[in-house]
């Protein structure tokens, strides 16, 4: 196992925030798991674990440890006329994983394209894009738990999956390192292009015979021309969820902001884009310093360099504030805080 003591954290994370890690370990196996949290001389210190660092905040350094993930290994476990077995260990980039499905003709993951990361965080906030959530093609995962170190298998059942939620931002929150994943992924594709974008970008592209690498393409190019790259400039994707609010509420709202958009979700229930509310409020492309608000996605916080976490935890603050004056709603931070 690689233990640095004393390293910025600045390459780990997207939003490029530069705090301290008293150390960093890349874990690349269960034995490793078990020298930090059973064994070694890490076993009383504060630990986190880490993937891929794009839906993290550290507003301050880490004095304990920081063990970044990097479990590999990709297997098909099982395989019918219909479909695959999938098993992912927990450290692989989440978009090199969809990239193997698609060249391999298996489909389920391709709407999912370009999410950065790891495959072990994806079940930890069921992440989602273009109408597919990772439930949907979920199978089961094994989890290390910390207190005992054994290895423990979950189904879907015990994920307690949502949006963007499962029972390990909840109430297993820091009691298990995700360590595999199987997937259950088709070999006769049901292509998902109902959200609009997609379609026309498929037209755009001149695409006549839907297969999964224009679906997964197309979904490349929205991301890309949407959403800042971490590359150029420090961003966690969405930083808060899209709040879900009583449909009563929402047609209050409606009479005042006749241009509000929403997804109804039930009879009673409407999604509202946070986007959409933080732009109403006057933030979208708000500046202060180094940090501020994109000013193509109002939902991206952005460090334009040398910001701070705590700086740009405050920010969240203050336009969590505005956005409850001014619409009633509460904004829940998707984003991890640290
Ligand atoms: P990290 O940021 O390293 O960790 C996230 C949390 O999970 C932390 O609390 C960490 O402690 C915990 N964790 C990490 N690995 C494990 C593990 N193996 N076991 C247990 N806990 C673990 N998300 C979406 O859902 N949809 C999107 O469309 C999307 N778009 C994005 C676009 C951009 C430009 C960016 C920067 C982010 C986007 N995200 C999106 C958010 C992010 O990519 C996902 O949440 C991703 O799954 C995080 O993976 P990660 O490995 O970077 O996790
Ligand atoms: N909008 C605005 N102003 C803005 C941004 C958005 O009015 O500044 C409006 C758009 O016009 C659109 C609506 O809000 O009508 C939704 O915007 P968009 O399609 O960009 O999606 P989003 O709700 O902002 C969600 C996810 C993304 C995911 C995309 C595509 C959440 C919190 N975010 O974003 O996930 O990629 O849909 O499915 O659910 C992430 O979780 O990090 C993430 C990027």
């Amino acid at each position: 196992m690689i233990v640095q003591q004393n390293v910025s954290l600045k390459p780990y994370n997207t939003f490029g925030l530069d705090e301290n890690a008293g150390f960093l370990a890349i874990i690349d196996s269960i034995d490793d798991l078990d020298e930090i949290y059973q064994t070694g001389r890490f076993r009383s210190q504060k630990k986190i674990i880490l993937g891929g660092g794009s839906n993290v905040l550290f507003t301050r350094g880490f004095t304990g440890i920081v063990a970044k993930n990097e479990i590999r290994g990709i297997q098909i476990q099982n395989e019918t006329e219909e479909d695959v077995l999938v098993s992912v260990g927990a450290g692989e980039n989440w978009h090199q994983f969809v990239l193997w499905c698609v060249e391999r003709g298996f489909g389920g993951v391709e709407n999912l394209s370009l999410i950065p990361g790891t495959v072990g965080a994806a079940p930890m906030q069921n992440i989602g894009a273009y109408g597919v959530e990772l439930k949907e093609v979920f199978h089961s995962l094994e989890a290390y738990e910390i207190k005992s170190g054994k290895t423990i298998p979950f189904y879907k059942e015990d994920c307690k999956f949502d949006y963007r939620f499962s029972v390990f931002k909840g109430e297993l929150k820091d009691e298990f390192v995700i360590t595999k994943v199987f997937f259950k992924l088709s070999k006769k594709p049901n292509f998902n292009i109902s959200y609009g974008a997609i379609k026309d970008t498929l037209e755009e592209m001149g695409v006549g015979e839907l297969t999964l690498k224009n679906v997964s393409q197309a979904v490349i190019n929205i991301r890309q021309s949407k959403l800042p790259d971490p590359m150029e400039i420090g961003n966690a994707g969405s930083f808060f969820k899209n709040p879900i609010i009583e449909k009563l509420h929402y047609e209050a709202l409606e009479a005042e902001f006749p241009d509000i958009k929403s997804y109804p979700l039930d009879d009673d229930h409407i999604k509202v884009p946070a986007g959409w509310l933080i732009e109403k409020a006057g933030w979208k492309g708000y500046k202060d310093g180094e940090i501020g608000v994109h000013d193509r996605q109002a939902l991206v916080l952005v460090n334009f360099g040398q910001g701070r976490g705590k700086d740009l935890f405050k920010l969240s603050q203050h336009i969590q504030k505005s956005i409850q004056q001014k619409f009633g709603i509460e904004l829940e931070r998707e984003v991890n805080v640290v």
